[in-house]
């Protein structure tokens, strides 16, 4: 049996007074444990890069394996878990994605002109033969109603995107890039990997050893765009 009373907060719906939600796990470590925690997790957040260039070196299956426990310790809308992850290495397939993002850069590169358009000729925008490992990742959810999906469905994809920045920021502090690909049609994915029925891919990620230090968004080192300020209202 679960406990119902942990520092003072009741699991079962609401607070009780007293206790302190935020005192972490007992005997978690000392204040300078936390704040060494704190510094190592802002280095891989600011660290963390969308890479397009890889090397060829090999990932292993076990760091493949240690990366995805991140889905294992993602958030999810009531738990529910929606995902489902195919790892693709073989060259085939990677070149049938490939071929899918080729048609959907050139279709997309006709919503630009002008400058815009010579810049986003000029731009890398995956890496799927370079890297030696691609990620499918769709969204998979249970049968029957969701907790937490009633209002906004959309959670239940929300899910997968949190899990994926997850995997992002461990794959960071491995040492390892990855660069999450858009420009595919789910449709040409679901046809060019085996899925199970009802998955929906959302993603095609790139990992793999980088061939770049990025120290900066590369779409922003090559003038496509800036990070802005956070705009925020505090009331
Ligand atoms: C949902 C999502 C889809 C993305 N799709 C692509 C893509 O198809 N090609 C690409 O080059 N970058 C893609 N990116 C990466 C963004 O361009 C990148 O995150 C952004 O420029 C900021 O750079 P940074 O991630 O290195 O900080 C995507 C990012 C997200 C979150």
């Amino acid at each position: 049996m679960v406990a119902e009373v942990r520092a003072g907060v009741s699991v079962l719906g609401g607070s009780s007074a007293g206790g302190s939600a935020a005192g972490g796990e007992p005997g978690s470590g000392s204040r300078r444990g936390h704040d060494d925690d704190n510094a190592a997790l802002w280095r891989v957040l600011r660290t963390r890069r969308d890479h397009r260039h890889f090397l060829p070196t090999p990932v292993p299956d076990e760091t493949v394996a240690r990366l995805l426990d991140a889905f294992a310790v993602a958030p999810s809308v009531g738990l529910s878990q929606p995902w489902h992850v195919t790892v693709v290495r073989d060259r085939a397939v990677r070149e049938s994605v490939h071929a899918g993002f080729r048609q959907v850069r050139a279709a997309e590169a006709d919503r630009f002109t002008g400058e815009r358009r010579t810049l986003y000729d000029s731009l890398r925008l995956e890496g799927i033969l370079q890297a030696p490992v691609g990620l499918v990742v769709s969204h998979l959810p249970p049968g029957g109603p969701v907790l937490g999906t009633t209002s906004m469905p959309a959670a239940s994809e929300y899910s997968v995107v949190s899990a994926i920045t997850l995997l992002w920021l461990a794959a960071t502090a491995e040492g390892l890039g990855m660069g999450w690909v858009s420009l595919v049609d789910p449709a040409h994915l679901s046809g060019a990997v085996p899925l199970p029925p009802g998955a929906r891919p959302m993603a095609y990620l790139c990992l793999g050893h980088p061939a770049l230090d990025l120290n900066e968004p590369l779409l922003q080192s090559v003038g496509w765009g800036r990070r802005r300020p956070l705009a925020v209202d505090w009331m």
